[in-house]
């Protein structure tokens, strides 16, 4: 059957948009690890996948009967916290136990909630206390989560920083942080699950990210209160995910999870499994196709060599990717798209044609993105990429220290945002930094073992998790970059 490009789409930016997840969805090693064992954390950047695996783990566990609780981005709002609650400094009262407190508060009551509304009433029991608990203290009242969660924080609030003696705020205040008021009903929760579990999914934590002291408390708090329920109670399971990039610069969350790095699973993806994805969407757009190898599902749409210089089209593709779902699907969208377009829509296979023609707008989309991903850790990044334009791909390390070098001192221009953090930094460091981001590769010398099947010896931080980028000489231009840049290749 003649495969058409009418119908031909890979996918959607975005999990919880994809009707075809479930359908299409890809087991990754990262998945299995978290499905298994006490993983609780799961980490990765934007576009890798964190959504998604939180909807194919509920809808696995829902085939199963257990109860699934999601919290949604809508209900926290950092902003509302910063504007609702005093400042540290103010009333000298940590905070991030506070949150945690708090968190451990509101995941408690929010699975009694849902415990409650499941099945039959019972006139004693586990189930009866809780109900009844419920009843007396939140009758004909509809709190939302986060306004539970601040309700608490401000009863906490209320008592550090109001003007009561000294032996009744320490009473009243370990009154909360020992939950006093659910402490017995903990046991009557493990109790009522009997046969079933609760999963209590919370993704998202970074819509609406400020930074603030109140945001940092926040998730910081979540995790300490995760781990805390997860290891008191053997039917809750708590599953939350965070982009890499924050994680990784809360320092309190950082530190902590050094000593339960166990319970983290930071999700990573290969060629093959990037190849699967998008093999596994060709066969869903397309029925008519053979069913058969990735290779040659890939190879029916996109041609499996490039006139341009031999390269395989699938190595092209995933060569300017930071191996993320979002970005191949929408690599591989924006070739379909750019070809739909034209006064004759060519046949498929596509060729190298249609591949670069949709590069520089796919190029421009993954820098900008990129750069807004890391605006609170790096803000004004891009101006810092800008100074690469037009320039060579290639550098050997004296030729981009020498490079950053000039960006540092300010021969270059990048914007003030830019230069509050890069001006203070030597250029070993914005390397590391460049390195991080995945603005540049690095030679691979040796038999270094990388999640790289093919393509070039350079290496990115996304394919190889330790390298020590000291010793490096020679480096590159992640692809994805240079068409947006109009990098070169030098002539050297
Ligand atoms: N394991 C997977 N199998 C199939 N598709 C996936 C998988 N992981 C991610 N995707 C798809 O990739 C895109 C980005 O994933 P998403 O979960 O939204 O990323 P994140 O939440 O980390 O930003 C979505 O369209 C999603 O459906
Ligand atoms: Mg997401």
């Amino acid at each position: 059957m003649e495969i058409s490009l009418k119908n031909l789409n890979f996918g959607v930016p975005a999990a919880e948009r994809d009707d075809d997840l479930i359908s299409c969805f890809v087991i990754t090693e990262s998945y299995q690890n978290i499905t298994k064992g006490k993983k609780c954390i799961v980490l990765g950047n934007r576009g890798t996948g964190k959504s998604a695996v939180f909807r194919k783990l509920a809808d696995e566990e829902k085939a199963k009967n257990n109860i699934i609780i999601q919290l949604a981005p809508e209900e926290y709002s950092y902003e509302l916290l910063s504007n609702t609650l005093r400042k540290e400094m103010e009333g000298s009262w940590a905070k991030h136990g506070a949150y945690s407190a708090a968190w451990k508060y509101l995941i408690y009551v929010t699975i009694m909630k849902n415990l409650s509304h499941q099945g039959k009433r019972f006139k004693q029991g586990p189930e009866a206390r809780i109900y009844n608990y419920l009843r007396d203290q939140y009758a004909g009242t509809d709190t939302n989560p986060i306004g539970m969660l601040i309700s608490y924080l401000k009863r906490m609030e209320g008592i550090k920083i109001g003007k009561y003696e000294a032996a009744i705020k320490t009473a009243e205040l370990r009154r909360l942080y020992s939950l006093e008021e659910i402490e017995p009903l903990i046991n009557d929760i493990e109790a009522a699950c009997r046969n079933k579990k609760v999963i209590v999914l919370i993704d998202e934590l970074d819509k609406g990210w400020d930074a603030s002291e109140d945001a940092i408390a926040f998730v910081s708090g979540l995790f300490q209160a995760a781990v805390s329920i997860n290891n008191k109670l053997n039917s809750v399971k708590i599953l939350i995910s965070l982009r890499k990039e924050l994680y990784e610069n809360i320092p309190t969350l950082y530190e902590d999870a050094q000593k339960v790095r166990d319970i983290i699973e930071t999700i990573e993806w290969d060629e093959p499994k990037l190849l699967e994805l998008i093999a596994r969407r060709v066969i869903k757009k397309l029925p008519g196709l053979q069913l058969d190898s990735y290779e040659n599902i890939w190879n029916s749409v996109f041609s499996e060599v490039l006139d341009y210089r031999q390269t395989k089209s699938f190595n092209y593709i995933v060569d300017r990717t930071l191996y993320r779902p979002r970005e191949i699907i929408q690599y591989c969208n924006d070739v379909a798209e750019y070809s739909r377009r034209m006064l004759i829509p060519p046949p498929l296979p596509f060729n190298y044609k249609h591949i670069a023609e949709a590069e520089y707008g796919y190029s421009e989309s993954r820098l900008k993105d990129i750069c807004a991903e890391y605006r609170f850790q790096f803000p004004g990044l891009q101006s810092l990429m800008e100074t690469f334009r037009g320039q060579s791909y290639n550098y050997d390390r004296e030729s981009l220290e020498d490079h950053l070098l000039k960006v540092i001192v300010g021969e270059f221009q990048i914007s003030r945002e830019a230069s509050s953090w890069c001006g203070s930094l030597d250029p070993e460091t914005l390397v590391d930094i460049l390195w991080s981001i995945g603005f540049i590769r690095a030679q691979a010398v040796g038999g270094l073992k990388a999640r790289r099947r093919s393509g070039s010896e350079y290496l990115g931080s996304h394919q190889i998790s330790s390298l020590n980028l000291r010793n490096i000489k020679r480096f590159h231009v992640h692809p994805m970059f240079r068409s947006y840049l109009g990098l070169k290749e030098s002539k050297a």
